[in-house]
């Protein structure tokens, strides 16, 4: 074997790094650094022209030499780095078909929204057709034109978001109601489902909650309509046995008026948290539409009359589910949603 000192010292150093090397890239960057075209080793036997002439072959021929053991050096090293990256890669990708698939939840319907459907195809199937109004409301539709003028104490019934002077979060459905007429002439027979809004909280109040409004207006329409339809309503919605009861109440755009209470679900009428010791949970405000009211809207209250109801969407489900905290609607915990799917 030739040997020469300077192709020596690139050998020792090129095998050092050679052996160093962990990853067929470095082993390739090596290639480069001694035996491509701008490489150590290259660069040596390109000069050898610039050598006495003396010593030319012997350099030549150690290069030559070196440069072929490099080459196979690396090939050998690059196979098994190559290979051994393989397995790994292998290894990263395998997939364990033992372990159990990841199964997609399935959606499913809130059980407000599935209330409030329920609510409404009640009342579609007894002739009344669904209608909507907007969230936002101003002060006539939501208070003026339902009779209750700016500083009626019964403003303090309903504490309201106000957005501005005169825009609100609407606090019941009832505007629609004046939305309605306004637009069409009598007979009117609707049942408007929605969000409202007011500075409400507690287990049995939101300050978002849904509302359900009905309105018939039509000639001869009686309380006893009002009562009869309320009563069908009840036994579609919690089955014969639920007792309902009607309470006198009031309500400035309706005369007379009454609210409705379902016996309460968790103490059976004893008292409890929930109904706050009344045996009894309010679920509506209904009553005659106030002849003012009519008026407002251009109806004549010597030709027609009218009742109309708001009932509230989280105390029927309440009811309907036995759910003791109207904030659970409201949490999305899946462990509570899933029970409704
Ligand atoms: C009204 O909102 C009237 N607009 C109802 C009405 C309509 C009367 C048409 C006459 C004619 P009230 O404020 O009582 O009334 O609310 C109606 C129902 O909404 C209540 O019976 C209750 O079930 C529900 N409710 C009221 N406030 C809340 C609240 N903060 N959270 C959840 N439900 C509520
Ligand atoms: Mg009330």
């Amino acid at each position: 074997m030739v040997r020469h000192p300077r192709v020596d010292a690139i050998a020792d150093e090129a095998r050092a790094a050679i052996g160093r090397a962990t990853s067929s890239t470095q082993l390739e960057e090596l290639r480069v650094r001694y035996l491509g075209r701008q490489g150590t080793l290259t660069m040596l036997l390109r000069s050898l022209g610039s050598l006495p002439a003396a010593e030319r072959p012997r350099v030549g021929a150690a290069a030559n030499e070196v440069k072929r053991e490099l080459e196979a050096l690396l090939e050998l090293r690059l196979g098994e780095t190559r290979e051994a990256e393989r397995r790994l890669e292998r290894a990263r990708q395998r997939i364990d078909l033992t372990l159990p698939g990841r199964r997609p939840l399935p959606g499913g319907v809130h059980p407000l929204t599935r209330v409030q459907d329920e609510i409404v195809s009640i009342f579609v199937g007894l002739g009344f057709s669904v209608a909507e109004g907007p969230e936002i409301e101003d002060d006539y539709h939501n208070f003026e034109a339902l009779n209750i003028p700016r500083d009626h104490p019964a403003r303090d019934m309903q504490d309201t978001f106000y957005l501005s002077e005169d825009t609100l979060l609407r606090t019941q459905t009832s505007p629609v109601q004046i939305r309605t007429m306004q637009a069409q002439r009598p007979p009117v027979r609707i049942i408007v489902p929605g969000r409202v809004y007011r500075r409400d909280a507690d287990i049995t109040h939101s300050p978002m909650f849904h509302q359900v409004e009905g309105l018939a207006v039509d000639r001869s329409i009686s309380m006893g309509d009002l009562k009869g339809t309320l009563e069908l309503f009840a036994r579609e919605m919690f089955g014969g046995r639920a007792k309902i009861r009607f309470r006198p109440s009031f309500f400035p755009f309706t005369e007379p008026s009454a609210e409705v209470d379902v016996l309460c679900f968790l103490c059976g009428g004893g008292g409890c948290r929930v109904c706050k010791q009344s045996g009894w949970l309010e679920i509506l405000g209904s009553g005659m539409v106030h002849p003012q009211v009519l008026r407002n809207v251009g109806y004549d209250p010597e030709e027609v009359t009218g009742w109309a109801f708001g009932m509230g969407v989280e105390r029927v489900a309440m009811l309907k589910y036995g759910i003791d905290d109207i904030r659970l609607f409201f949490e999305n915990d899946l462990r509570f949603l899933r029970q409704f799917v």
